[in-house]
């Protein structure tokens, strides 16, 4: 019985390969199916029989998903990292040189290791469905494409196309990858075996050869020119990672050392330049985050109560405002009917625009095909009242954050739906329990906490209000994994798990602004840290009227050590107040960023007030007072089971936030620091403001010599 590749006997002398790794929901080249396969290819060469092979998935939704990452955490030494390199260096290498034709019939996920096995085929075919993605994400593992990739991506699209692909990870589907020329074809599903076959008979005769274009041609025939792409692409890479990251410049090595030199010699640079980046912790970091990140997809189950996602056919959103139009843009995208509701038709209306603005923006992209956004409006339906409601299996409320209307909206639901239908709230500052609390049957209500933009932002906190019915909860996740999210399941309480940590983040943004010689330093420090941008960029980003409520509804949540910083307030008193709400705090001008004069007058009359003179600060101690009493607030989480895991913690603010990836999270940042390094520093700022004080669990966890994580994680 074949663990992955199973092939009967040839028909026409044409061998059919379906790729079905039974025991496991996808395809992926562990050590195993990867020996599996050079049998496989042995039986090819010596059956002379055969004349063509075609390979084939038999899961749908993949073809091959990539490597199997778990092998990587069974790698224990440079030389075992090697070897796995070399491996699959090798068995594909024996694919390209069968001398009879193979054929790759993509459907569904082709990425990474997967990808490079169908860059070894020699005819490639995709289907140009939803779930199609061609891509090489290595780089977002820490790592270079290790199986000839490199090489075979070049040949296929050519350079100066493949370079940011390898460099981004970004994936393609079956249509783009087509007009790249990454696939010879893409067809309907229902096309692909006919095409193998006629492909087959015809010695590939049909197919066109890619159309390089004048520069591209060049660039593939110039050494020089390629050294000049990639020359840009450092200069890109410096400027969006800030070097953070050494993969990308380890692909960028691979590539010039890999002009003008052999084969074999460019792979042997592949498996020296794996072999280094499997040492590094950004590497550790970022494959670990991969594992947390698939585990959360599979959220519903990890309840005792599973509910499957498939089994949502029926939604609703309560608001057709900012959040409310793009969580129905998910549901109805995902094949789930959807109504959209507000209170005046004219609100519903300007939802449903947006939706189909996203959408077309999708269609314009080549996300999804003109059929797809078609169906995905069909699916979605306009209200203005309840009537309807009864078969919903789930629905999100996303009306204004105001706790009566929201009473309102959850006691009109209880009277409108049917009784297994979760009622979620996309509250972002109240708790699923004072929303609760207004409604006939509170045991229905839980949170469905999604970040704005819904329909980017990957995660979604699932969040236990204290009578949340258990099959309540798993429903609402149901709805948010089948929407393609990472769900952290939280517990209730005042801005839940991502935005309270996030809060004393935002604050101290407002307190360094006062306090320091030049604020600029504060978003520079931020950035150079490894966030995607400064507390001062966000809080201007998300408006600091929003910004200022948030900081009060935290305050009344948890007292001194969230209250607002002083500017803020002085902000809102001041004369301009009525203008504080679209203010930003930093403007842009013709000679660059500076802080707004506004902002500035009110930073000088606060000093001037307080007598307080202004301090240079290094970036380490401007990170020490962003982001320590994050991970205080953080410990502050765990201790009253906010979150379960500290994995949870991490996961949270690297998809909520994009707190620096490479980092591993916030708590895995703390044990690298060491806590009670992390604790002094909270001790000694503490004498300036109780609000630093480190929490107990940290001091505890600090003194008995612990950590968030295993050290050999
Ligand atoms: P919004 O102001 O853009 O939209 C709210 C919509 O609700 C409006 O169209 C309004 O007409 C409608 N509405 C008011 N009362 C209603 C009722 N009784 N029935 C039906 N519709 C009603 O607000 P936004 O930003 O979309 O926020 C909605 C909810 O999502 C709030 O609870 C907010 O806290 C939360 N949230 C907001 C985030 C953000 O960044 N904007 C992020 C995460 C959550």
């Amino acid at each position: 019985m074949a663990l992955m590749w199973h092939a009967g006997e040839p028909q026409d002398g044409v061998l059919w390969v379906e790729i079905n790794w039974k025991e496991r929901p996808v395809n992926a080249l562990s050590r195993d199916t990867l020996n599996e396969l050079s049998e496989l290819i042995g039986r090819i060469r010596s059956d002379s029989t055969i004349t063509g092979v075609v390979f084939k998935s038999g899961k749908s939704g993949t073809f091959i998903a990539g490597a199997d990452v778990t092998e990587f955490q069974k790698i224990r030494s440079p030389d075992e990292a090697r070897q796995f390199v070399l491996q699959g260096q090798q068995i594909f290498d024996d694919l390209v040189s069968l001398k009879v034709p193979t054929v790759a019939l993509i459907s569904g996920a082709c990425l990474g290791g997967g990808l490079e096995f169908a860059l070894a085929c020699r005819w490639r075919i995709a289907d140009d469905g939803r779930k199609t993605q061609l891509g090489l994400p290595e780089v977002m593992l820490g790592i270079v494409p290790g199986w000839g990739g490199t090489l075979r991506l070049p040949n296929a699209v050519g350079f100066a196309e493949a370079v940011p692909l390898l460099l981004t990870g970004r994936g393609l589907n079956g249509r783009q990858a087509a007009r790249k020329g990454l696939v010879h074809d893409a067809v309907p599903n229902e096309a692909l075996d006919h095409v193998a076959r006629t492909l087959l008979a015809t010695g590939g005769r049909n197919v066109r050869p890619r159309k390089a274009g004048l520069v591209g041609g060049l660039i593939d025939r110039l050494g020089p020119l390629k050294k000049l792409v990639l020359w840009q692409a450092t200069r890109q890479v410096l400027k969006t990672t800030h070097g953070h990251y050494p993969a990308p410049f380890e692909i960028i090595d691979v590539l010039r050392d890999g002009i003008g030199v052999s084969r074999e010699e460019h792979l042997s640079h592949v498996r020296d330049a794996n072999v280094r980046l499997g040492q590094k912790p950004v590497t550790r970091e970022l494959v670990r985050l991969f594992f947390l990140s698939e585990a959360g997809k599979k959220l519903p189950e990890s309840f005792g109560l599973s509910v499957d996602p498939d089994t949502i056919e029926h939604a609703a959103v309560i608001g057709a405002g900012a959040m409310g139009a793009g969580i129905a843009l998910l549901a109805a995208r995902r094949g789930i009917w959807t109504r959209l509701k507000d209170i005046k038709a004219e609100y519903v209306a300007r939802g449903m625009k947006n939706v189909r603005k996203l959408i077309s923006a999708d269609v314009k992209r080549r996300r999804i095909t003109p059929l797809e956004g078609t169906q995905a409006l069909d699916r979605l339906s306009p209200a203005t009242d309840y009537r309807g409601l009864k078969q919903a299996d789930v629905i999100v409320e996303a009306v204004v954050e105001e706790l009566d209307v929201k009473h309102q909206v959850f006691t009109d639901l209880a009277a409108a739906t049917g009784p297994n239908c979760a009622l979620a709230t996309n509250t972002s500052s109240l708790t699923v329990a004072a929303v609760a609390a207004g409604t006939p049957e509170p045991s229905r209500v839980v949170g469905l906490h999604f970040f704005n933009p819904p329909h980017q932002m990957p995660l979604v906190e699932v969040v236990r209000g204290p009578q949340s019915d258990a099959k309540m909860v798993a429903k609402a996740a149901a709805l948010a994994a089948r929407m393609g999210k990472t769900l952290v399941l939280v517990g209730d309480c005042a801005g839940f798990l991502v935005n309270r940590i996030l809060a004393p983040y935002m604050n101290e943004a407002g307190h360094l602004v006062a306090e320091v010689e030049d604020p600029l330093e504060i978003d520079r420090a931020a950035i150079e840290f490894g966030m995607p941008m400064g507390p001062l960029a966000l809080i201007d980003l998300v408006g600091l009227g929003v910004s200022s409520h948030v900081s009060e509804n935290m305050r009344a949540a948890y007292g001194e050590r969230m209250e607002p910083a002083p500017i803020w307030q002085a902000l809102r008193q001041s004369a301009d107040a009525s203008k504080v709400g679209g203010m930003k705090v930093i403007e842009k001008t013709w000679f660059g960023k500076r802080l707004n004069p506004a902002v500035l007058a009110a930073v000088n009359d606060l000093a001037r007030r307080s007598g307080t003179k202004k301090m240079i600060l290094s970036h380490e101690e401007i990170i020490q007072r962003l982001v320590y009493p994050l991970i205080n607030e953080a410990a502050r989480c765990l201790d009253e089971r906010v979150a379960e895991r500290a994995d949870d913690v991490d996961l949270a603010m690297v998809f909520g936030t994009g707190f620096a990836p490479f980092r591993g999270g916030p708590l895995r940042y703390a044990d690298s620091v060491g806590l009670p390094k992390i604790v002094q520093t909270l001790d000694r700022l503490a004498a300036t403001s109780p609000r630093f004080a480190p929490c107990e669990r940290l001091r505890r966890m600090a003194s008995a010599g612990e950590r968030f994580h295993p050290a050999d994680l």
